[in-house]
């Protein structure tokens, strides 16, 4: 088993699923799970949360879509949109770095569930996909019923 586990590397998102991918790690030994992050995130959770990992774990750096020489408007939401929108094709190029450092082809995707484009990368792959919602779940429920009203609210004006 293989298993990528891809990070959003804004906030304390990560650091969540640094947590969960240990605790994973120390009960499934024979596993083996690449952690694909951006630099500055992975520098920051490893330095801040001196971890050792352990060795059935690697990182490996995702590029975080900033254009070279690239002047920042002081709008800290432009980081997020960069990295989003290079996220997948950069994803499967540390992907593959780290099929071919282990021999192993990945058989399941671990990702924060931000990066909803995941969902396409394990399907083509035909491996499953576990998103993980590492905020706290009272936003993720106030989604889900803000879509359920919206539905209902749509489907009341149209009848
Ligand atoms: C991640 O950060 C830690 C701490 O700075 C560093 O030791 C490690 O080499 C980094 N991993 C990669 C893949 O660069
Ligand atoms: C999945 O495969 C399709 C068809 O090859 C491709 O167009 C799409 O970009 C792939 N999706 C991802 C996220 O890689």
């Amino acid at each position: 088993m293989h298993v990528a586990v891809l990070a959003f590397p804004f906030g304390s998102h990560a650091l969540s699923l640094v947590d969960l991918m240990l605790k994973l790690a120390r009960v499934a030994q024979e596993t083996r799970f690449s952690f694909l992050n951006t630099e500055k995130s992975n520098s920051s959770i490893f330095l801040a949360a001196r971890v050792t990992l352990p060795d059935n774990i690697k990182a490996y750096i995702v590029a975080d879509g900033v254009p070279l020489n690239r002047v920042f408007s002081g709008d800290p939401i432009e980081r997020v949109e960069l990295f989003i929108k290079e996220a997948p094709e950069n994803f499967k190029t540390a992907m593959d770095m780290a099929v071919a450092e282990t021999g192993r082809k990945i058989s399941c995707l671990i990702t924060d569930a931000f990066l909803s484009f995941a969902g396409s990368i394990a399907e083509n792959l035909s491996i499953p996909w576990i998103p993980v919602w590492t905020p706290v779940p009272h936003s993720l429920s106030a989604h889900i019923y803000n879509d359920m009203i919206r539905q209902r609210y749509a489907q009341f004006s149209y009848s």
